[in-house]
């Protein structure tokens, strides 16, 4: 009988308390939404709360990134076959930023792994906490009048983490296999850089989520089973079977974005502009907060010109490096979106914000893909340097 009574009580203290959505007001701290657990020496998300990954997520200096989504129970999300899902109101996004900890480190401790973004996540979205640094949680929150951005910073402890509206800079020590470190200057944006990413709609400037589409989730998981195991399955398949989406095709005929890193399976263009979609179009399209640029970096986009090729650049000087055209086929070195790429001074780099380090693995993908490109630019070659000008006249044309 005691037995059987400490174990019920021991069952009741294991069960959380569920997700709660705050339709209002500015909770202070993480754990007033309830979606994670912390216990066992792991974070893992809560009841409901799934986990999700993208094909080519976006460059943070490195970090390791886990993923949420929750919505209310009886809501899903509406299938888009090219913009972000349509979410219902209630539905909470997050993304945990960590690094896999050295071996003796502290949680705290400046030195971290700089490692490839994939390792370190459980089946089921669980991050054994003695293993990783986490650094900071941000939620993306449908209310009532639209998207609300929260940055969320952890303590030392690892055991909470609390809002910090004002952003706030980790000094880091990217350690890499070799041993060789480099400092990163890791910058949790303030609420406001928030909208410099996710308001990419210039016309509306409202938040929105960019990452949950269906070419980026469009790809296998391992999620964990109700023993426990391990069960490999297609996001989109699972979203809809779990009733979180509605009116998704099947994967094959869903649109998928390559990995990056899928040498194997995935061509150098498909990577490249897999790449470039991911890191880049949510300023570099139409709409955009880098529309007058005119270059346009979204998967969907089919203008070479457009991609930059052998595109005079808006404004001559300091952000060009001197270089003529946004790249010339061949030849990376002459490239302004390899300069600004390389670069890490504030007034050149891209992305413009979000990074204090350079990609190198992302860099040295764009520098092959511009280097298996074939022909010249502004000698008839096509683009012609007529449809450059003519190009750069229109933007003009059509002001920012
Ligand atoms: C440098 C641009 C940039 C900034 C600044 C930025 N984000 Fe994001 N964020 C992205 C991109 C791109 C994605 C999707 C790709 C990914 O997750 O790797 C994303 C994804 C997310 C997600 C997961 C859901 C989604 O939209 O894909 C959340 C939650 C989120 N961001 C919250 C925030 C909050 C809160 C802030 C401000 C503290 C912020 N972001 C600042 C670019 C940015
Ligand atoms: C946070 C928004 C943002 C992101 C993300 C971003 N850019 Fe930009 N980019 C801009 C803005 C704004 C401009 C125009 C002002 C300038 O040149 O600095 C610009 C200009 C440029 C230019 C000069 C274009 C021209 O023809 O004049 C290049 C090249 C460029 N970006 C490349 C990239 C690449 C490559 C990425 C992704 C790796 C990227 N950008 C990501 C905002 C962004």
């Amino acid at each position: 009988m005691a037995v059987l009574a400490l174990a019920s009580l021991a069952g009741c203290m294991r069960a959380p308390p569920p997700v709660a959505f705050h339709a209002e007001g500015l909770p202070e701290t993480l754990s007033a939404w309830h979606l994670f657990k912390l216990r066992g020496g792991e974070l893992a998300p809560n009841d409901g709360v799934l986990p999700y990954e993208l094909n080519t997520p976006l460059f943070t200096d490195y970090a390791h990134k886990l993923r949420t989504v929750w919505m209310p129970a009886g809501t899903a999300a509406g299938y888009r076959a090219d913009e972000t899902f349509e979410f219902p109101v209630g539905t909470i996004l997050s993304k945990t930023f960590y690094y896999p900890r050295l071996a003796g480190e502290p949680a705290d401790g400046a030195r971290v792994q700089r490692s490839d973004d994939r390792t370190g996540t459980r089946p089921g979205g669980r991050l054994a906490l003695a293993e990783v640094r986490l650094v900071e949680t941000r939620l993306l929150v449908r209310r009532e009048a639209g998207w609300v951005a929260l940055p969320y910073v952890w303590n030392a402890a690892q055991t909470e983490a609390r809002l910090m509206r004002g952003g706030s800079l980790v000094r880091l020590e990217l350690v890499d296999a070799t041993g060789a470190s480099e400092p990163a200057a890791y910058a949790v944006p303030d609420q406001n850089q928030c909208a410099g990413c996710h308001a990419s709609d210039l016309r509306s400037r409202v938040l929105h989520p960019i990452g949950p589409n269906a070419r980026n989730l469009n790809r296998d998981l391992a999620y964990r089973g109700d023993d426990g195991g391990e069960i490999i399955r297609n996001q989109l398949a699972h979203w809809q079977q779990a009733g979180l989406l509605t009116g998704a095709p099947e994967p094959a005929s869903a649109p998928r974005l390559a990995d990056w890193r899928d040498s194997a399976g995935a061509s150098l263009d498909a990577r490249a502009r897999a790449y470039l979609d991911s890191n880049c179009a949510h300023c570099h399209s139409p709409r955009g907060p880098g529309n007058t640029s005119g270059l346009w970096l979204g998967s969907d986009v089919v203008e070479p010109l457009r991609l930059g090729r052998c595109k005079l650049p808006i404004a001559a000087g300091q952000g060009t490096g001197d270089r003529r055209f946004g790249y010339v086929p061949g030849d990376p070195d002459a490239s302004i979106l390899s300069f600004r790429i390389e670069s890490v001074d504030p007034g050149v780099m891209m992305p413009e914000l979000g990074r204090s380090v350079v990609h190198r693995e992302g860099a040295a993908l764009i520098r092959e893909w511009i280097a298996a490109q074939t022909g010249e630019c502004g000698t008839g070659d096509e683009p012609s340097g007529t449809d450059v000008a003519e190009n750069n006249n229109d933007q003009q044309g059509r002001g920012p």
